[in-house]
């Protein structure tokens, strides 16, 4: 063991900033200690995603940047974990010298004694070969900027196979992580001055379907919501990604019944046209989601909904696409995560002949940014006037003297607060809204 300075940066989704709070974990306890600023450190761990082209191309131009440091110093080491460093990691190590370690996300139990080792020199990959294979990280998640707020990854990997997607490649097999596992990690983060917990996963509705026939065999999301829901001192339980399929009733009672589990629920469509569904191997149709959607806000009138949704899938005609913009005119989501499809290597609908050209899936972007951002516009303003329980988070980007909170339903909210009200439930006022966020006062 030595010491060190080490810097994390995170890309990607949730399941990479609980894997990058756990890595802070486990280096701080070996004595490491934490930059913010990667030219400063002796080991730069970057987390890195796969979901889109943009996404890896971030990634690879950060890589370069340390080129005339490396060849000064030759510092510092560079460190790949994530779903780009199963993807095409290899590669980069070929590329840039810097790099040192490149680890799959079945092998993150390996990644701290690995950057110790590739310290004095060599090149270390581990990458995950079999997808049912997990050599994990057994450490308690240390969140860097919020430390009320902290993910758990409930389960790894995605067995979905949607044809755009890459997660299932990189992240292999869906496999969930045991009940009491997950329920120690929750009761020690709570302990600590946790507040606020999202249980997370690609497909979180399908926790516990993998455990056969032992003793937890027929135990379920919703259990470990509820169970996760009744440690005492936990204020605030969310939980995302929930695929339309399997989204059950009973995860719906949880949510009706546990006054600490926010009524916020991600629930991606991906299109809106039965045709572009099926292609996309979702498995629901149109009117199977918008039942869903109905049945969501019956028990839960208050519920935030917000949704996934992918514009230019290969072959999708110009009606099509008409499909997508009127289903969320027929939502009505409080947010919409809008993506132009990017063709991933090595799934079937990149190998298709009918993609959409680039600049067309541009249009169709920008067209669905417009409609949904007069939707949430008119959902927030409708806020307006109303008092509701915000947890503040941190001093807002913009803005003096103003802290940025949330809202049970995950909306954000800017507030005129001191500095040490951090970490804080207060009740706001809410004065002015735009499609991204509201404003308010402290009562
Ligand atoms: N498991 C979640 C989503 C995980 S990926 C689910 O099934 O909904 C997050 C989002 O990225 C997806 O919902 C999808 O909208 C988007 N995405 C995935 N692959 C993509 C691709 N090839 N091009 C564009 N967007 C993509
Ligand atoms: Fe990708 Fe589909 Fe799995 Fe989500 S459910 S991670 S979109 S394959
Ligand atoms: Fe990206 Fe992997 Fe998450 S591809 S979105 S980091 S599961």
């Amino acid at each position: 063991m030595r010491d060190g300075v080490f810097c994390i940066k995170v890309y990607g989704c949730q399941m990479n900033v609980y894997d990058g709070d756990r890595l802070r974990g486990a280096m701080t306890s070996l004595g490491w200690t934490e930059t913010a600023d990667a030219l400063d450190a002796d080991a730069v761990i970057f987390v890195t995603c796969s979901i889109r082209d943009k996404a890896e191309q971030k990634v690879i131009s950060e890589l370069g940047r340390f080129r005339p440091l490396w060849e000064k110093n030759k510092r510092p080491k560079v460190t790949l974990i994530g779903c780009m460093a199963q993807r095409t990691g290899a590669n980069l190590a070929r590329r840039f010298p810097w790099v040192r370690v490149v680890a799959g996300p079945r092998h993150m139990g390996d990644v701290p004694a690995l950057i110790a080792e590739s310290m004095d020199g060599g090149v270390f990959l581990r990458l995950d070969e079999d997808p049912s294979e997990m050599a994990d990280l057994e450490c308690a998640p240390l969140p860097r900027g919020n430390p009320h707020k902290a993910f758990i990854t409930i389960a790894h990997g995605c067995d979905q196979f949607c044809s755009y997607c890459i997660v299932p490649y990189v992240r292999g097999r869906f496999a969930s992580r045991l009940r009491e596992d997950v329920l120690n990690e929750a009761r020690g983060l709570v302990s600590r001055g946790v507040r606020e917990i999202t249980l997370i996963g690609q497909n979180v509705n399908t926790y516990g379907k993998d455990f056969g026939n032992g003793t937890c065999k027929n135990y379920r999301f919703a259990d470990l919501l509820e169970e996760v829901s009744e440690i005492s001192g936990l204020r605030r339980v969310r939980f995302t990604t929930s695929h339309p399929v399997d989204f059950s009733g009973d995860i719906l009672d949880v949510m009706k019944r546990r006054a600490n589990v926010c009524p916020g629920i991600n629930l991606p469509v991906q299109a809106g046209s039965d045709k572009v569904l099926r292609e996309m191997n979702r498995k629901y149709t149109r009117a199977e989601y918008l039942a869903t959607v109905g049945r969501i806000r019956e028990t839960l009138p208050e519920v935030g909904l917000s949704t996934d949704l992918i514009v230019g899938f290969p072959g999708e005609s110009r009606e099509e696409f008409e499909e997508s913009v009127s289903l969320i005119e027929e939502a009505r989501f409080d947010l919409v995560h809008s993506a132009a499809y990017s063709p991933r290597e090595g799934t079937p609908a990149a190998a298709r002949s009918d993609q959409i050209a680039p600049p067309e899936r541009a249009r169709r972007l920008s067209k669905i940014n417009e409609v949904q951002s007069r939707i949430s516009s008119e959902i927030n303003r409708g806020q307006i006037g109303r008092v509701i329980e915000v947890l503040l988070d941190e001093p807002a980007p913009k803005g003096e003297g103003l802290l940025q909170g949330r809202t049970v339903t995950d909306k954000v909210v800017l507030v005129k607060a001191p500095a040490e009200m951090t970490g804080r439930f207060r009740s706001v006022r809410i004065t002015d809204a735009s499609p991204w966020c509201l404003e308010g006062e402290l009562l």
